[in-house]
């Protein structure tokens, strides 16, 4: 995945480039480096391990100058080495590149790069671009240089470019790997994503796929790969710098996690007026062709997947319109059968996940409409979305996603307002009470979060078990794999998510005294008292039963070993209330384990490749 960040400046970019860094290092953190340019000669630091752990042994902040690169790698193609790490240089060390991505006909080029008499020093996929660059070079310039290399290159890539001989200029381009472009005060940036480079500027432009920005201190210039300018369109981003800082939180995943009351506050924010659910000017899907629709397909990875199978319950339910949620991975390669009247929606934290993209992207082959969910403003995914709704979390950083899903819950619940509304599926009296009911969820939220001790209570006591399962049933199903997928992810727990009453068909086998088993189980009129019944089985066999319940529930706690209380609210919602102990849970279990919570081994925040 990788993070790149370059700043052309009138003063010493080198503590930009380092915080720049820090602010990126959720996307890899295997290897780091930085290159500046001073008297026309590159100077480059780079080391394996995270940012920190290199500062120590070569002081980045020793390196200065006013035109750099840094990078934080993910390894895709070579090992995790010092040579392996990012800048990569051409032959004569004049070209130097950081690169997100994948070029996958980097062997066929090397092949014939190095027939051509270059040297290679690495194994990665990046040094070719350096060399393809320094084989146009010859009399052209540099950016004509880097247009005739990429017309060479099959494959994604966020590129940073400079070149020794003319240290006022940094080049940038893109390909299926997010890439914005920070406007400064006498000086400009490139970055991965838009926090890295918050407390420096908001107004940023968002590269397209096959452009190509020239960077000096006061200009930027933006080009197709066929050579001819391009007028973009300046944004300014609404997140504040602070929201990217950890403010006083050991963790940005706890943090993270308690930002929820004001992170769906802020969802709900001026979007329910007169009983209505109102969107801004980007949802721009008319009420005409909402009437029309007849199934929705929902494409997503991981935890925003989750928040999909929980919005196919309340898009069926309440806005009864078949819905079928795909992961963005298999979706492309299954020949999806779509019509007119089938909506798309993707839901994505970051917009740039390659899988969900690539749904898209298929979806698109078939002519239907596309929406999306997104918390990142002007993300790939919402750029090829016909229309969109965001997600007001704020910046995600801790890798964990925790705040993003309980937004997500929120947007879909809404939009199924919406549709209720339009399709007249519910009654004024029924959508006003869904309208209170997520109107008392921040509050709700709250209220959820006093419990931390009692959740803290459980890490300390079951923090050394290898294994656990999350059960629920309904609409706490999708907050079961949740929970298992927060846990392992930030712990290295082994934990399943299963349907409480499918753990008979086989998963029963393994409970025994020493299994962790977490029941999500709140209150409703579906499934609660079939949950009570698989809570007797796992408690006949031994199993160590934690359970989410609703505040003032008398028979659980007289099965549990320990019970969670969530408030009372509506069905569909309960979920954005019982997933927060289980964030919780997590985050307090990998916390005594002392993991690192906001980089957890192997795992990047924004997965841009397939
Ligand atoms: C888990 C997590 C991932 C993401 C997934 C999709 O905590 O963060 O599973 O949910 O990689 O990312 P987005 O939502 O950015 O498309």
């Amino acid at each position: 995945m990788c993070g790149i960040v370059g700043v052309v400046s009138s003063n010493n970019v080198n503590e930009k480039l380092f915080n720049g860094l820090a602010n990126l290092e959720y996307r890899g953190y295997d290897s780091v480096g930085m290159c500046f340019i001073k008297n026309k000669r590159f100077y480059i630091k780079k080391g394996v391990g995270k940012l920190e752990e290199v500062h120590k042994k070569v002081n980045f902040l020793k390196l200065n100058g006013n035109i750099g690169l840094g990078h934080c790698r993910w390894s895709t193609h070579g090992g995790v080495t010092e040579k392996n790490a990012h800048p990569h240089v051409d032959c004569k060390n004049r070209i130097s590149v950081v690169h997100n991505g994948i070029i996958e006909n980097y062997s066929e080029l090397k092949e014939g790069l190095i027939k051509n008499g270059h040297k290679f020093y690495s194994q990665t996929d990046t040094e070719v671009i350096a060399h393809l660059i320094e084989d146009s070079l010859k009399d052209s310039r540099i950016e004509d240089a880097v247009r005739n290399a990429l017309k060479r290159v099959e494959g994604s890539y966020a590129l940073g470019i400079l070149f020794a001989g003319q240290p006022d200029k940094l080049i940038a381009a893109r390909n299926e790997s997010p890439l914005v472009i920070g406007i400064g005060n006498n000086e400009n940036f490139i970055a991965s994503d838009v926090p890295s480079i918050l407390s420096y500027t908001k107004k940023v432009i968002y590269l397209d796929d096959k452009e190509i920005a020239v960077l000096t201190k006061e200009h930027v210039g933006i080009f197709g790969l066929d050579g001819n300018k391009k007028n973009k369109k300046t944004q300014t981003i609404s997140w504040s710098a602070e929201a990217a800082q950890k403010s006083g939180y050991r963790h940005f995943m706890l943090k993270e996690i308690y930002e929820q009351p004001r992170a769906i506050a802020d969802t709900l924010d001026e979007r329910l007026l007169n009983g209505n659910v109102v969107f801004e000017k980007e949802f721009s899907l008319a009420d005409d062709y909402l009437t029309k629709i007849n199934r929705i397909v929902i494409v997503a990875c991981g935890t925003s997947w989750h928040a999909g199978l929980i919005g196919k319950f309340m898009l069926e339910e309440l806005a009864k319109i078949p819905t079928d949620v795909e992961y963005g991975s298999e979706f492309r390669y299954r020949h999806p059968l779509l019509d007119k009247n089938t909506l798309v929606i993707a839901i994505s934290q970051s917009g740039e996940t390659a899988d969900t993209i690539a749904a898209l992207k298929e979806a698109k082959k078939h002519g239907v409409k596309t929406l999306s969910i997104c918390n990142a403003m002007g993300s790939s995914i919402t750029r090829m979305s016909e229309g969109v709704i965001y997600t007001r979390a704020g910046p995600e950083i801790g890798v964990a996603s925790t705040k993003a899903f309980t937004t997500q819950l929120a947007v879909l619940y809404l939009f199924t307002i919406l549709l209720s509304k339009i399709r007249k599926t519910l009654n004024e009296k029924q959508i006003k009470d869904m309208i209170e009911g997520i109107r008392r969820i921040p509050l709700q939220l709250q209220s959820v979060l006093d419990e931390d001790d009692e959740i803290l209570k459980c890490a300390e006591l079951y923090h050394h078990k290898l294994n656990s399962i999350y059960l629920g049933r309904g609409v706490n199903f999708p907050i079961a794999l949740e929970g298992a997928l927060k846990l392992k992810e930030v712990s290295y727990i082994h934990a399943e998510g299963y349907p409480a009453a499918e753990m008979k068909h086989g998963p029963i086998a393994l409970i025994d005294k020493s299994m962790p088993v977490v029941f999500i189980a709140p209150h409703d009129v579906y499934t609660y008292k079939k949950v009570l019944g698989n809570i007797e089985e796992v408690k006949a066999r031994g199993g160590i039963i934690i359970a989410v319940a609703t505040e003032n529930d008398k028979e659980i706690p007289k099965k549990a070993k320990h019970t969670i209380f969530i408030p009372k609210t509506l069905y569909t919602l309960s979920s954005i209330l019982s997933v927060v102990p289980l964030q919780l849970l997590a985050y307090h279990i990998a916390d005594k384990l002392g993991r690192d919570i906001d980089k957890p081994r192997s795992l990047a925040k924004t997965v841009t490749v397939e």
